[in-house]
């Protein structure tokens, strides 16, 4: 795609960080925004310093299957058809696997997994229907692809985005819809402050945050990337119909450490029996087709 003006876009997490960084470079562009986002007086506070006629705020925890259809309802009856959805909502919940509950897991993969299911679910039939094309940006992290101990249920969220992108990459191109995955390292946000959004029912075996620990996480965002600077590099990878879109260059050389790595897993000299290795000699043709045809070549 590269003409965004007069598109209808929904960013969801669109009152703060990437979100509203993303609102402001669509609105820029001549596109319609919805900010959809679980927190009214941020999404109160994001129309009033974009101040623009063209954007509109929808209160929708993700989350919410129920909720997320009667947003969608609600916008294109306001705005006219989207066919620029960013799933971008996410939340952070900084510990480990063997520290969390199943308040934990429900709450983490229920707003960054699917959140993103969601948004998929209720959009993309609608995309495919008017036959617009369109673009799927769905903001994973660098956290997709590196992980720590902590936070692991986001470390499962990320990666489990990443395969569905991917897949729903190839089952949308023949559409004209292209799909990116979003992967950013620092940024300036407010995703620090993610237990003020934690819903009462899923807090019973949770534990609130070190204040001491989320003194350090908001000093450690205010050196992330600008918002804006995320948002024009998400335009441009979806101009280029990239699938990665890789906000920072500072993770290329650890990437390509780790991926090294996992190649050296393979234990050296081992014989590929002549029948498997034809039957994969096919799919990965077919895949390597796959992802040519998704860029267009
Ligand atoms: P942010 O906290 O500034 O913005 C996220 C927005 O999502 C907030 O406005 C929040 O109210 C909203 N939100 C939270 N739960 C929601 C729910 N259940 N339903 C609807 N809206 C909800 O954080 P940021 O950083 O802009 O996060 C955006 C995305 O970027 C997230 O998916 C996050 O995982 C990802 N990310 C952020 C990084 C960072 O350093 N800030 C790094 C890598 C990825």
């Amino acid at each position: 795609m590269k003409d965004f003006a007069g598109r209808v876009a929904f960013i969801t997490g669109g009152a703060n960080g990437i979100g509203l960084g993303l609102a402001r470079a669509l609105l820029a562009e001549g596109c319609k925004v919805a900010i959809a986002d679980i927190r009214q007086d941020s999404i109160d506070e994001a129309l009033k310093t974009l101040d623009n006629h063209n954007v509109i705020g929808v209160k929708l925890d993700v989350a919410s299957r129920e909720e997320f259809a009667k947003a969608a309802d609600e916008v294109e009856e306001k705005l006219g058809p989207v066919t620029l959805l960013f799933n971008n909502a996410g939340i952070n919940l900084f510990q480990t696997i063997d520290e969390s509950s199943y308040d934990d897991w429900d709450w983490v993969l229920g707003v960054n997994l699917n959140g993103v299911i969601n948004g998929v679910q209720t959009f993309v039939p609608r995309m495919k229907e008017r036959g617009l094309g369109g673009h799927v940006v769905n903001t994973a992290s660098m956290a997709a692809f590196l992980c720590g101990p902590a936070p692991g249920i986001y470390n499962t969220a990320k990666f489990a985005v990443r395969g569905l992108s991917e897949s729903l990459r190839y089952s949308l191109a023949p559409q004209g819809i292209g799909v990116s995955l979003l992967c950013p390292g620092l940024v300036k946000s407010y995703i620090h402050a993610s237990d003020s959004v934690r819903p009462a029912s899923l807090s019973k075996d949770g534990k609130p945050m070190e204040e001491e620990f989320r003194k350090q996480l908001v000093e450690v965002h205010k050196l992330g990337m600008e918002p804006d600077e995320v948002a024009s590099k998400v335009l441009d990878g979806i101009r280029a119909n990239r699938f990665y879109i890789f906000s920072h260059p500072e993770f290329k050389d650890e990437l390509r450490e780790l991926f090294d790595e996992i190649l050296e897993e393979f234990v050296e000299g081992e014989e590929i029996p002549p029948h498997r290795a034809e039957v994969e000699k096919g799919r990965r043709a077919k895949y390597k087709e796959a992802r040519m045809a998704a860029r267009g070549e």
